[in-house]
């Protein structure tokens, strides 16, 4: 077989690439004697530059879906694919660097870290000694674009408890972004603000889609923030169905 068409049956023309993919997942956790069936047979594919929310109760099974997606948590059964690969055959270090690297986290409650500036915070995955950003430019300066990026130049030298909840999480999405990830996995990531605040977060979010092609996937229990998904999910008591553009 010629070369231009191996590469064809690889890459069909029309069809975005997949990013990640979950393949029956099923999670289960045993408290004592009683077994919990979290995830239900979920499966789930996340193209390139698209956003997905996944709308759902408390309890739904929302974060131990993102965190399987991840690397964080490993399924009981099924299985994760990142760029095809999948995570069951990566060894340690390359999880690792799939973890730290090509994904983002941005969660509910920020997970600043108080006693540091802002900037030391955007920094941090940097400092702690993570691959630097692939951008060439030092920390600072990645740290610096990413925080006028999101809006929040002016305040580098705060402290965490100095800002907004909604600032607040601005920099937990630039801290995410330091390493460049190829995917932002968003946990309720405006659960905790007020709708207007919850909104600008959103539109980042967006924006950061446009702009980067970001592929994003967003849980969340709001249906207005569900709302920005390309394709939107619902989740109830662990299994997960397509609720608008989500078929394939
Ligand atoms: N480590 C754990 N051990 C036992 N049960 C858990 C654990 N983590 C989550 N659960 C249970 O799994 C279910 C789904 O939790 P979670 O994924 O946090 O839901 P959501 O994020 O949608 O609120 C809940 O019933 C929760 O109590
Ligand atoms: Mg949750």
């Amino acid at each position: 077989m010629s070369d231009a068409r191996s590469a064809s049956s690889l890459f069909s023309l029309g069809d975005p690439p997949i990013l990640l993919e979950a393949r029956n997942i099923n999670k289960y956790y045993t408290n004592g004697k009683q077994g919990l069936h979290v995830l239900k047979d979920v499966s789930l594919k996340i193209d390139i530059g698209e956003i997905i929310s996944v709308l759902g109760p408390s309890g739904a099974g929302k974060s131990t879906l993102l965190h399987i997606l991840g690397g964080l948590d490993t399924p009981t059964s099924g299985e994760v694919l990142f760029e095809g690969k999948a995570f069951k055959n990566l060894s340690e270090s390359e999880l690792s660097s799939v973890r730290n690297e090509a994904v983002g986290f941005v969660f509910q409650f920020y997970h600043l870290m108080p006693e540091f500036t802002i900037l030391e915070n955007v920094m941090m995955p940097a400092l702690i000694g993570l691959r630097p950003p692939a951008s060439g430019l030092r920390p600072e300066e990645k740290a610096l674009e990413l925080l006028k990026e999101v809006g929040l130049s002016h305040r580098t030298r705060h402290f965490p408890g100095q800002l907004s909840g909604g600032e607040q999480q601005r920099v937990a999405i630039a801290r995410a972004l330091m390493n460049m990830p190829k995917l932002l996995l968003c946990d309720e990531p405006t659960g905790n603000l007020d709708s207007e605040n919850g909104k600008q977060i959103c539109q980042l979010l967006k924006k950061l889609n446009q702009e980067r092609k970001m592929t994003i996937v967003l849980v969340t229990h709001n249906l207005e923030v569900a709302g920005f998904g390309f394709k939107v999910y619902n989740m109830a008591d662990g299994s997960i169905r397509p609720e608008r553009g989500g078929a394939d």
